[in-house]
């Protein structure tokens, strides 16, 4: 399967001593809002760092169809916003290809507005649940039409004015959480979001940054008042994106299981929202170092010196979840080389990604000789250091469903297993991080065409 180009197999073998220093693209999360929310705020954005992957393209491409206008020059990306208010109503369907995260906050920017947007996707996107979204932007009083089940594809039509709402967000989502502050930017009065579990806050930080009137208040217990006003003046920012954790995750943990391995991982994103695997990793006695901590523009930064480990198995705490929520198939492979059980609960969100990931990931670690169990919400993984006896002697492949982490987790775990692992299609990694076969490449691994 892929994602419209041929699959295109690949085969990570056996590799010693990954050595460099990299710089891993920009954050996927902040990428997306840095396009819409530029493409929405009166006058000019500039952003650097931003990462070019297919999805943050298609948002790109989706807020040009609402009236922005978007060019680069240099290494920067530039955006003339409409004005907050002011999106135009776009000709086309908004193709969101892969991508949940800009489809999802794209409905909420625009949902409420009064004319006709339709959104599809790829395969993998139309498959996922947008009724999550779709119902606090109907108690908004947004009209929609959706194919059974709230799947894409979906048309939205806002009222003339929207109704500002307090919405408990019920269940632990950043998309959700986002969707319907976006909304709250068109709507007259106060949009209120209740966060019980708190999620990634780049749309509160960055909001703020644009100048929208938002406040955030922690109460006792954690839960998280949000409250946004309405139709206020957005302006354009400078922003400089900072390295994504959730790729970095890939060329971290294969340093970590390679043997001799010794790779510095630059400018990494270390936002506390956003680094549950590193502390999962360190728990488990993974020599992670972080060097040179340091605030960019409102975000906590810092380089990371990784060191092959000897890794012990953990039990991860449920309330974890949120801030490694994309790693968990990664932690599964390197839970397949640490002595013990690893036991990781409450993932039942993991079965609403760009695949079914609990049973993505159980079926691939099975495939490749990984003792683990597949719960309803939770994963057990039986480690094996060393890698002996893991891997696929001939070649069978796992199935990726589309999903660039369940590729690229795998191929990791095939860099310290004893026979190589094959994916049955990589083509999909380019929706988040199009140079990971070159940058893997290039500190040693082995990772070719089957
Ligand atoms: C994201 C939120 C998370 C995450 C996704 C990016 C975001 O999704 O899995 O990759 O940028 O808001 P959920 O909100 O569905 O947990």
């Amino acid at each position: 399967m892929s994602h419209g180009a041929a699959a295109k197999p690949a085969r990570a073998r056996r590799s010693e001593n990954l050595s460099g220093t990299v710089r891993i693209p920009g954050d996927k999360s902040i990428s997306h809002r840095s396009f819409m929310f530029g493409g929405l705020a009166s006058g000019e954005t500039r952003i650097t760092g931003l990462l070019e992957g297919e999805d943050v393209i298609n948002t790109g491409k989706a807020m040009q169809a609402m009236g922005a206008k978007i060019r680069k020059e240099g290494d920067t990306w530039i955006i003339d916003g409409v004005g907050n208010g002011a999106l135009l109503a776009p000709e086309a369907p908004l193709d969101f290809g892969n991508a949940g995260t800009g489809c999802r906050l794209t409905m909420g920017l625009v949902g409420v507005y009064d004319f006709d947007a339709t959104f599809v996707g790829d395969a993998s996107l139309t498959k996922r649940p947008m009724g999550r979204v779709l119902d606090p932007l109907r108690q908004m009083g947004v009209q929609v039409t959706a194919a059974a089940g709230d799947r894409l594809p979906v048309t939205l039509r806002g009222p003339k004015a929207a109704n500002p709402i307090t919405y408990r967000v019920p269940m632990a989502s950043a998309q959700v959480k986002s969707a319907v502050l976006l909304a709250g930017l068109n709507t007259p009065g106060i949009t209120t979001v209740i966060e019980p579990v708190m999620t990634r806050d780049h749309t509160e930080k960055m909001l703020a940054g644009f100048g929208a009137n938002l406040t955030v208040e922690t109460e006792r217990d954690g839960t998280r008042v949000i409250r946004l006003e309405g139709q206020g003046r957005l302006k354009g920012q400078t922003i400089d994106v900072p390295g994504d954790p959730s790729s970095t995750a890939f060329p971290l943990v294969a340093a970590l299981i390679v043997p001799g391995s010794d790779v510095t991982i630059l400018n990494v994103l270390m936002n506390p929202t956003r680094t549950g695997l590193i502390l999962t990793l360190q728990e488990m006695g993974a020599q992670i170092e972080v060097v040179n901590p340091r605030l960019a523009g409102g975000e906590d930064v810092a380089d990371l010196r990784v060191r092959s480990s000897a890794l012990k198995g953990v039990s991860v705490p449920e309330e974890r979840a949120p801030s490694m929520i994309d790693e968990y198939p990664v932690l599964a492979v390197a839970a397949a080389f640490a002595e013990g059980e690893t036991v990781m609960k409450g993932l039942e969100e993991l079965r609403v990604k760009e695949s079914d990931r609990l049973s993505a990931v159980a079926a691939g670690l099975t495939l490749n000789g990984v003792d683990c169990d597949e719960g309803e919400t939770s994963l057990v993984v039986r480690g094996r250091p060393g890698g002996k006896g893991l891997g696929h002697a001939s070649g069978a492949a796992v199935a990726t469903h589309l999903d660039h982490r369940i590729a690229m987790s795998f191929l990791v775990m095939g860099l310290a297993s004893e026979h190589p692992v094959t994916v049955d299609d990589a083509t999909m990694i380019a929706t988040s991080f199009p140079e990971f076969m070159a940058m893997m490449t290039g500190l040693g691994a082995k990772i070719e065409a089957p």
